[in-house]
């Protein structure tokens, strides 16, 4: 994908926008020649295109705040169908008429049915060309015959899913609509390892916080919960919006901001971490990520802190956080998940 994605840029002008999600940063990180905007709702790939040069903005695919309207937009489809679908209705109202929508995919992308369905949004011919493993899908905006919406499955609207148990979520962050099994071990780890006085100033950080799940079960515990101060911080633009929401539906006292695993939380600062660090990034498994949070949370960590984690059970955790944390426990091990206690002291 990504040679005919560089090739499709590389001929954009100004007026272009490029709508990038995990699957793009690859190309930014090696070097792309590109003169239009990018749009993302990940933040470490805002942050590699500034780096480089490429205006860009952050934000939950919220197309239509752009002021100005768009000559062509490049996307290279997600793999969320919500997405997909809300993205295209959007071209609706950020193309100039006339103006080229290009959506690329390899087939199992679901590429051929987008192409069907962005022709009859945007009015336009089906154009699917082939180019390797991947399809490229070209559509020319008419306004005068342009379709119904797509189901988006309301993708800008906030919710609360039965299941949730009243806490507030979306489509386009991960397992919007389910509680995680790991991360609900760990929270169950958190009674027996809080302070028996628990009425005490903590900070907390909820590192890849998702919708804020472990932020509200730690909250739920506090005594006085004017003392803790939780800082959740995600990538994922959905995540954020979906996490101050519970925030404030709940008054936790905290905040809830954007980072890469957790760049912008200050050293030293945090008593308490709990993470159920991200496994998958786009299509492919990278097998970093967890490193990262790793060496995040050792840096975030005041020296007498404490972090939690939970992973999948075949993640060797002691061996990838020897160096960072001189004790690591193991707290539970259940259905497949892992939980460590790591600290310093
Ligand atoms: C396994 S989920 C856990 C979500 C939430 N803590 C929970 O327990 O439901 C991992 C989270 O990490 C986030 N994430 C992925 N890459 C990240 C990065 N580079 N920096 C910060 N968060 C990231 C994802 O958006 C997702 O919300």
């Amino acid at each position: 994908m990504h040679i005919l994605l560089s090739k499709l840029l590389r001929e954009c002008d100004q007026h272009a926008l490029w709508i990038a999600d995990e699957n793009s940063k690859a190309l930014l990180v090696t070097g792309i020649e590109f003169a239009g905007h990018l749009l993302s709702n990940r933040w470490d790939i805002v942050c590699t295109a500034t780096a480089i040069g490429i205006p860009a903005s952050f934000s939950d695919f919220d197309l239509a705040s752009h002021e100005t309207k768009f000559s062509r937009i490049v996307y290279p489809v997600s793999k969320e169908k919500a997405i997909v679908h809300h993205v295209i209705n959007s071209a609706v109202e950020t193309l100039e008429d006339s103006g080229e929508l290009l959506l690329i995919g390899e087939k199992s992308s679901g590429i051929k049915t987008y192409a069907q369905k962005a022709a009859l949004r945007l009015g336009s011919s089906k154009q699917l060309q082939k180019h390797g493993s991947d399809y490229l899908s070209i559509h020319r905006f008419n306004a005068s015959a342009a379709g119904v919406p797509l189901d988006d499955s309301g993708y800008t609207s906030l919710r609360q899913p039965e299941i949730l148990g009243g806490l507030w979520s979306k489509p386009g962050l991960f397992g919007w609509n389910k509680i995680d099994v790991g991360s609900a071990l760990l929270a169950d780890q958190l009674c027996a390892e809080l302070p028996s006085d628990n009425t005490g100033a903590l900070n907390i950080v909820d590192l890849g916080c998702g919708y804020g799940y472990l932020s509200a079960r730690v909250a739920a515990l506090a005594s006085s919960p004017e003392q803790w101060r939780i800082q959740a911080t995600d990538n994922n633009a959905a995540a954020i919006r979906a996490c101050r929401d519970n925030f404030r539906a709940l008054g936790i006292n905290g905040s809830v901001t954007a980072g890469d695993a957790g760049s912008e939380i200050a050293s030293d600062s945090a008593d308490l971490l709990l993470c159920n660090p991200p496994f998958h990034q786009g299509f492919q498994v990278e097998g970093d990520l967890t490193e990262r949070f790793l060496q995040q949370a050792a840096r975030i960590l005041r020296t007498d802190g404490k972090a939690y984690f939970v992973v999948n059970e075949f993640i060797p955790i002691p061996r990838k956080a020897a160096g960072l944390f001189r004790n690591v426990n193991l707290l539970a091990k259940e259905k497949g998940f892992c939980v460590y206690r790591l600290s310093e002291l």
